[in-house]
């Protein structure tokens, strides 16, 4: 795992949704190793602990990256506090991210709330050969519907009360998309009983499934172990961590 920490510039901030904002970060060598599912380890100023966020957009050739964070409690509150031109400290790109697979006709992308960020590098690769799907709590609360538009990806959005899109939750509209078949990849990152579900269904459909699972996390590169999660590894019970061998996952490996 090749990581850098340094201290970079904020080109961008937007607020994108209640209390969500975006930042474009200049970071080119960052922005050169990053792939998709990876993540950027925060430093809030006042917080030892540095805070994990994914990587939600990669432009290699600008030399930047993007990140959409909710402010959950303190730290992301301190985060949420920077704005363009301030410079935010960062240790990444971290942890090991999706499987790209050029020869993948079809797949599915699924997110959940503030899961929907790490799908879109995703969308980006796959263009019009993904469907994204995305579920949030109601109309107010959804997020880069317009980004995944533009990546040429079938998007298709659900809210928990029906204020926008299909009333319902993600694993609808994906169990008909399961139904109709091709499917050669599903990747979700979102709430664990979601992915719960999702891994179920593609289990049931023999469909390969890769999931980011979001633990707490302390030093974010392997060496606590702040961040340990049951899985199965060659017929073995392994506690990984999530920092360094996920947060990507096959599903099958994962013990719910
Ligand atoms: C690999 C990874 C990628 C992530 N990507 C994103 C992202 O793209 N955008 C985003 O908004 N958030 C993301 N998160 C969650 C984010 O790290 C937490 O919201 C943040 O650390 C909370 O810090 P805080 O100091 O603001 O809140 P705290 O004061 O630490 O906690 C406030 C609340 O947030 C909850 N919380 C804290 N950490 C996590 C966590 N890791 N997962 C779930 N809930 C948590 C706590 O249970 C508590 O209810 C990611 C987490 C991981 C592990
Ligand atoms: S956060 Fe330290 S091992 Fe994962």
């Amino acid at each position: 795992m090749k990581y850098t920490q340094g201290q970079y510039i904020i080109k961008e901030k937007s607020a994108i949704a209640r209390e969500i904002y975006s930042f474009t970060i200049s970071c080119p060598e960052v922005a050169a190793a990053a792939c998709p599912g990876q993540f950027v380890h925060i430093r809030a100023k006042g917080f030892t602990l540095r805070r994990p966020i994914s990587i939600c957009g990669i432009d290699k050739e600008k030399g930047t990256l993007r990140i959409v964070f909710e402010i959950r409690g303190e730290g992301t509150a301190e985060i949420a506090k920077l704005n363009a031109g301030d410079l935010i400290d960062i240790l990444a790109p971290l942890g090991h991210g999706f499987t790209v697979n050029p020869d993948f006709k079809k797949v599915v992308l699924i997110g959940g709330g503030i899961g929907t960020p790490p799908m879109l590098p995703l969308a980006k690769a796959y263009g019009d050969r993904a469907a994204a799907i995305s579920g949030f709590r109601n109309a107010s609360a959804v997020i880069l519907q317009e980004d995944f538009r533009k990546t040429g990806a079938e998007t298709i959005l659900c809210t928990d009360d029906g204020s926008a899109g299909i009333h319902g939750f993600v694993t609808q509209p994906f169990t008909e998309l399961a139904e109709k078949g091709g499917i050669d990849a599903v990747y979700a990152c979102g709430p664990m009983p979601m992915l719960k579900g999702i891994a179920a269904i593609c289990k049931e459909k023999n469909i390969y499934c890769e999931i980011s699972l979001e633990e707490r996390m302390a030093c974010g590169i392997g060496a606590c172990l702040g961040c340990a999660c049951r899985t199965v590894r060659n017929d073995e019970e392994y506690f990984a961590h999530v920092c360094k061998d996920g947060p990507v996952f096959k599903a099958e490996e994962v013990l719910w």
